[in-house]
């Protein structure tokens, strides 16, 4: 079959850092994690995925691999729960740890959708979105089609918007869904002022444009709001550290 080139906008373009990162490790006998959907969705792109090769997609797993984490366990204390994937890209999130019971939900800008729907399909539980997370309508569309407990995920999502959009987030999240939870990462100053020369990143034309010195500082955003959990890929959960393999010098 031949392979189609993706025609994304310059921020929906950096999902398929991930998604390659997913793919690449894969193929390794030790993986961080599986991910046999993303081998073979980069497999059917027309793109040069090689110049992303570079230590950072380790990082990239690590991060994926914690938000993993914090689905699972809400899902354990919330196995009919909402997920909602803001900024869903083409992650395979679903496939790793759905329980067959939660309702989910992918949303991400037009473009990206039209991709996905090219390798994912809606089912009863399963509904993609198409919308910009600012834009509030898409708050309605999931609160009509679902019921809470709700945990948002933005994975690599919101260090690409300006702060007044991240904080709209918060407002939108806070007041369409009170007591909801979000799961979101976020990029320190050392890390915003180096991205240009950003292993992966320099290779596409999108840059973040927010960077926060401390999780604790969005949370201040809105009254009532509280950091659950905060980790940097440094001080991963230990219980997380020991499902990984060895590190690649010991195997
Ligand atoms: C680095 S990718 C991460 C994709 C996915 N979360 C993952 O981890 O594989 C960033 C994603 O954020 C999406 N995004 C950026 N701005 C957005 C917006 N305003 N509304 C919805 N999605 C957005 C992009 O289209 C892209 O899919």
């Amino acid at each position: 079959m031949a392979r189609e080139k993706p025609h994304l906008g310059t921020v929906q373009e950096t999902l398929l850092i991930p998604l390659y990162a997913r793919a690449v490790e894969n193929r390794k006998e030790q993986a961080l994690l599986r991910d046999t959907r993303a081998e073979e969705i980069v497999a059917s792109i027309d793109y040069d995925f090689a110049r992303f090769d570079a230590p950072s997609l380790t990082g990239a797993l690590l991060r994926t691999r914690l938000f993993d984490r914090w689905v699972t366990e809400f899902l354990s204390v919330h196995p009919g729960g909402t997920v909602v994937e803001i900024g869903t890209g083409l992650n395979t999130r679903y496939e790793r740890v759905d329980n067959g019971r939660a309702r989910w939900f992918d949303l991400d800008l037009p473009d990206v959708i039209e991709l996905r729907e090219r390798f994912f399909t809606d089912s009863r539980r399963r509904t993609m979105i198409a919308a910009s997370v600012t834009d509030d309508g898409w708050a309605a569309d999931v609160a009509s089609h679902s019921s809470g407990p709700y945990l948002f995920v933005a994975e690599a999502v919101l260090p690409y918007l300006h702060e007044p959009d991240v904080r709209q987030v918060f407002d939108l999240l806070g007041e369409r869904f009170p007591g909801s939870l979000l799961a979101l990462d976020t990029a320190g100053p050392g890390f915003f002022d180096t991205q240009d020369q950003h292993d992966a990143l320099s290779k596409v034309a999108a840059r973040m444009r927010w960077y926060c010195p401390d999780p604790a500082h969005p949370a201040g955003w809105r009254p009532g709001t509280e950091v659950v959990s905060s980790h940097t890929l440094t001080s991963l959960p230990d219980a997380l550290i020991a499902e990984l393999p060895p590190p690649p010098t010991s195997r």
